[in-house]
């Protein structure tokens, strides 16, 4: 069975978007809509593992599909939608959640730092979120998934899915008359710089919606001054650049900053250390904000003029949802038949 190249990817509705969310998914949306039919989706059902204040997961939502757009995402080539609004994703999570094993979501790096020490207080759907984003991916048969480094196990996990769901119902999956594989095994789109951006104050950290220190993450909404004083300030060594990428080695905060002027100017890191090595810090650091200023001050405004105008984006997100049904409904049809459900 050859699968059409279609891709799938989406973003938690649970605080303010950032860097990392643009560098490592958003900005890679885009060119993907020439090669790919591509859904971008807000996963507010995952957001909801956790504790959300009701007023500012609708704020959120908006707000990253307002992203979406400013970034370049095209509502007419894409779809983009809300996950609650295709009630599928719940029914296929439901039946990956009796074909996953209790020990594969156990072993998921992001649940255990999730629920640290606390793991018997955490909500069930915590635990079986990988079982859910599986759902969101594998609905569509998408091919590919657009995600920063921090999701490679998740989609580790989604395969494992695909493939023991493909093994468990072989014959009724010949029966319904595929050849071969029933769910495609996706792949993982996440190469180049800036797959996982560090907080800016530890390079050890990456960088995320919900760091205590202000001036470690970049939000997509800040303005220009702000933008400019988080890189000023970001902690550095106090050595010069190297002039190629193997210098970086150890040096976690200075790969991070290089990393991140790469992926907003479309360079490869040995491309900017060719333009900058043997430089300080004093050089560096101005270019750098100067550049992330003048990539996301327009997305920002954008960003703003958008989710200003509700009536429009619900009109988005209610198109978007239905276009995603369209292709979602005839896929669960089949799923219902081959486990055997009576219709
Ligand atoms: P979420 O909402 O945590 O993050 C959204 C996207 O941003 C990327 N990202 C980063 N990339 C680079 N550096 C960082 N510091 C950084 N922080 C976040 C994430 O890798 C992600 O691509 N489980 C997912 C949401 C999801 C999903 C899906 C993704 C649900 N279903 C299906 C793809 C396909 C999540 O929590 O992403």
């Amino acid at each position: 069975m050859t699968f059409s190249p279609r891709v799938f990817s989406g973003i938690k509705p649970s605080g303010d978007l950032h860097l990392g969310n643009y560098l490592g998914a958003i900005r890679r949306f885009v060119p993907l809509q020439d090669t790919h039919e591509t859904i971008y989706c807000v996963v507010d059902m995952h957001a909801i593992t956790v504790w959300q204040d009701p007023e500012d997961l609708k704020r959120w939502t908006y707000e990253i599909a307002a992203a979406y757009i400013a970034a370049g995402v095209d509502p007419k080539r894409s779809i983009i939608f809300n996950q609650s609004q295709v009630m599928e994703h719940a029914e296929l999570s439901w039946i990956f959640n009796c074909v996953a094993r209790m020990g594969w979501m156990a072993r998921m790096t992001q649940f255990k730092d999730k629920a640290g020490e606390n793991s018997e207080q955490v909500s069930l759907g915590l635990f079986a979120y990988p079982s859910l984003m599986a759902a969101d991916i594998l609905l569509y048969k998408a091919t590919g998934v657009p995600v920063g480094e921090d999701q490679k196990q998740h989609l580790e996990l989604t395969r494992d899915i695909a493939k023991k769901f493909n093994h468990d119902f072989k014959k009724q999956i010949k029966a319904l008359g595929h050849k071969g594989d029933f769910f495609p095994i996706t792949e993982t789109l996440a190469t180049g710089p800036a797959m996982r951006v560090k907080s800016l104050k530890d390079g050890s950290k990456k960088m995320s919606k919900s760091d205590a220190s202000d001036l470690s993450t970049i939000y997509m909404m800040d303005d220009a001054d702000l933008i400019a004083k988080k890189i000023k300030r970001a902690t550095t060594d106090a050595d010069a650049l190297p002039s190629e990428a193997a210098g970086l080695a150890g040096r976690l905060e200075a790969e991070n900053l290089v990393g991140i002027y790469a992926a907003l100017s479309g360079q490869s890191v040995d491309e900017v250390l060719g333009q900058f090595g043997g430089q300080g810090w004093g050089v560096f650091k101005p270019a750098l904000a100067d550049l992330a200023v003048e990539k996301l001050a327009p997305i920002a405004t954008e960003m703003k003029r958008l989710v200003a105008d509700r009536g429009e984006m619900d009109k988005i997100l209610r198109d978007g949802a239905e276009r995603a049904r369209a292709i979602a409904q005839p896929i669960m049809a089949d799923v219902r038949n081959i486990v055997g459900f009576v219709r």
